[in-house]
């Protein structure tokens, strides 16, 4: 079940907000400038199917958002349990970063969990199946995919090439939650 639960960025132990209702959710990140939507499907999306087919499912919400935002390009990444550069993949993200352009998934199928560390205050998300986040450009984050991914996503950028992480060098990640799956 997707969730948020918001910190203070010196108080790890006990969250001062804490909801699995999308609404809530939805409204609390409004409040802090982040996007937070659930979209649904009437098609049915298997493993293995094309890039086209997923993009084609989500059409309507994809056109929206690419005219309100103005994203030039969106594309399908997955990632499996059985892929032999999970570790790897999973660090790189794990420690706080920024990036110029903003960071927008939507979560087809698996789950995935942002955090975002906006002024004082620490918000972990849960994105599972049916949700899209996006981490505005130059807001610290990091991002856990867990020691088992297992996703598929569709992602939207400003600029692919200008999306690169530039790591803060605050080891704060180390004390809010990781992704256990
Ligand atoms: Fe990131």
């Amino acid at each position: 079940m997707s969730a948020l639960k918001i910190y203070h960025e010196q108080n790890s132990a006990q969250p001062t907000f804490s909801s699995t209702q999308a609404a809530d959710i939805t409204r609390q990140l409004k409040g802090l400038g982040v996007r937070f939507e659930q979209w649904t499907t009437d098609a049915t999306i298997k493993p293995g199917d094309t890039a086209e087919s997923v993009l084609a499912a989500y059409r309507k919400d994809i056109d929206r958002l690419v005219a309100e935002e103005g994203y030039q390009t969106v594309d399908v990444v997955s990632l499996s349990r059985n892929a032999a550069n999970k570790e790897e993949l999973r660090k790189k993200f794990l420690s706080e970063h920024t990036h110029s352009e903003d960071e927008v998934r939507f979560f087809v199928g698996g789950e995935g969990l942002f955090t975002l560390h906006i002024g004082q205050q620490v918000c972990e998300v849960l994105c599972q199946r049916g949700d899209l986040i996006s981490v505005p450009a130059d807001t610290p984050h990091w991002f856990d995919m867990g020691p088992n991914p297992d996703f598929i996503a569709i992602r939207f950028f400003n600029n692919p090439e200008g999306w690169v992480a530039k790591y803060t060098g605050n080891a704060i990640a180390d004390q809010f939650s990781r992704l256990e799956n």
